[in-house]
Order: C-alpha cells, then structure tokens, then sequence
C-alpha cells in the first residue's frame, strides 16, 4: 500500500509566550534548524516523498517561504489550511483527499526525537489495516497521551490523566490505514473542544487493530519553553538520525 506524510504545524502556540507573538512555534530553531525540518527530515529519511504540511492562516506564508515546492528537501509539498486550531485529529481529517487510498505516517510539527522512522515503517508493514503509535518513558506522562498496558498489550490510551496508569506517553508520530478519515467525521469535540488524536487511537484499540513500537532514542516535544530548551539541549548533544 502506498504511503503518505502529513505534519502537523498548525495549533494556538499559546505556551510559548512572547516566542509566538509574531511567528509559528514550528519556525523556532531546534539544533542547526527550524522546528518543521525534523518531522520533514524524517519522512524524507525514511523515503516517503509525498508530504502535506497543515498549519493555519496567519503562518502559512512563511512555511511555503521557508520549504518552497519541497524540492530542495528531496520530497513534493503540498500545503493544506486549517482555519481553526480544533485538534490534532481534525488537522489530520484535512488530508483526506491527499492520502485516498494510502497508509499515512503522520508527526506532530512539535515532536523531536533520536530514531528514524524506518523501524517503526517497517514494523507496521505487515499490519496495512492497523494504526501504529510509537511510546515513550517520560518522568511527567500527565502532560501527555499516557498508555494503560496489559501485559505487552496497550489496552487504553487517556489524555493527559490525572492520575496517569503508566509512564508511557504516546508520541506524535502515527500511522493509520485508509479508513481513519471516515473516522474522524464521527469524532465529537473534547472538553477542551478539540477533537482528540487519542479519541482516534481508542478506536482502533478497541476494534484490535493497533500496534506499537517503544522508541529506543530520546524523545521531547518541544512545545513550552522548558521542552524547547531541552529539545536543543538534546539535539545539541547527540543529533537525530534520519
Ligand atoms: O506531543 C505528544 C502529545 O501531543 C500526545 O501525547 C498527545 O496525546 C496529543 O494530544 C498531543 O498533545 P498536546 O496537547 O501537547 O498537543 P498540541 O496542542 O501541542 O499539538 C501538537 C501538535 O499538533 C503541534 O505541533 C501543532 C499540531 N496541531 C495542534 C492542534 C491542536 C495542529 O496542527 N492543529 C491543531 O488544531
């Protein structure tokens, strides 16, 4: 089955404070480059060529600025505009006619982390029909998707818990087959009035169609100041792979 890349670059960016007053939290320099070029470097790595980028209005000049057609980034761009920041699924939803047909590997703009993605492609490969998320350890899961597991089965998925039932956060980086679009039209707004990524991957937890890997490397957002400081602190010290 074909796959496609979607990033996710859009959201408020209002955790940043005066950082975001007059540019998009992805155009913030993480190591040697802006934020978006680590989820563009790693589907480039791993050979996906096809990518739409999603962000909202008041940026979208300055990503097709900065990444132009994607040529000089070895891959074709396409560019897709999400009016309000409703979620990460509802940014997704946005590139249905751009996957038809095709898996989609999907990463959020703000997510740095060490491993390339081609174990995780590789791992899912087999399951076409299956999502894949990719899990972490992390010192503060409530601020996360935290993983409930069973045994080695993920057997529930909470947003940003309480009282978290693992240390397990689920990273921005995803794949789903096809039929997630239809998906996400049945999906209704959060409490926080959003609809929710995690809400997606409980569906296909429940219908036992989802996989995960662990990644190996580090792994951040880097969307607060103190995780952007600790993303280029990271990055610093030991570069990604791609
Ligand atoms: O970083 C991983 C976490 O990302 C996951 O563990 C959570 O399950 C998931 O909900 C998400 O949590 P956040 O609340 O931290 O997501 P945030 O609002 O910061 O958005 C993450 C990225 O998604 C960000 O780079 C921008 C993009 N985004 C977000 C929203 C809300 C969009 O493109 N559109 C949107 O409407």
């Amino acid at each position: 089955m074909a796959i496609r890349g979607v990033i996710l670059a859009g959201g408020k960016g209002t955790r940043m404070g005066e950082l975001t007053k007059v540019t998009n939290k992805h155009l913030l320099p993480v190591g040697p480059w802006p934020m978006v070029y680590h989820p563009l470097k790693k589907l480039t790595g791993a050979g996906i060529q096809e990518v739409l980028l999603v962000s909202g209005t008041e940026h979208m000049g300055d990503f097709v600025e900065l990444l132009g057609s994607g040529t000089a980034h070895g891959c074709r761009l396409t560019y897709r505009v999400q009016d309000e920041a409703g979620g990460i699924a509802q940014a997704l939803g946005l590139a249905e006619h751009f996957c038809m047909g095709s898996r989609s590997v999907v990463l959020l703009g703000d997510n740095i982390f060490r491993d390339p993605l081609v174990p995780l492609l590789e791992k899912a490969t087999n399951r076409p029909d299956w999502a894949w998320i990719g899990l972490k350890q992390v010192p503060d899961p409530g601020r996360y998707g935290v993983a409930e597991l069973s045994g080695e089965q993920v057997i529930g998925i909470e947003e940003k818990p309480e009282h978290p039932k693992s240390d397990l956060a689920v990273v921005g980086v995803y794949i789903y087959p096809p039929d997630v679009f239809s998906l996400i039209k049945t999906l209704k707004p959060s409490r926080r009035g959003e609809l929710e990524i995690t809400d997606v991957n409980n569906y296909y937890l429940k219908q036992g169609r989802m996989g995960y890997s662990t990644l190996d490397g580090y792994w951040t957002d880097a969307g607060t100041l103190d995780s952007l400081d600790l993303a280029n602190e990271l990055v610093r010290k030991d570069p990604p792979r791609f």
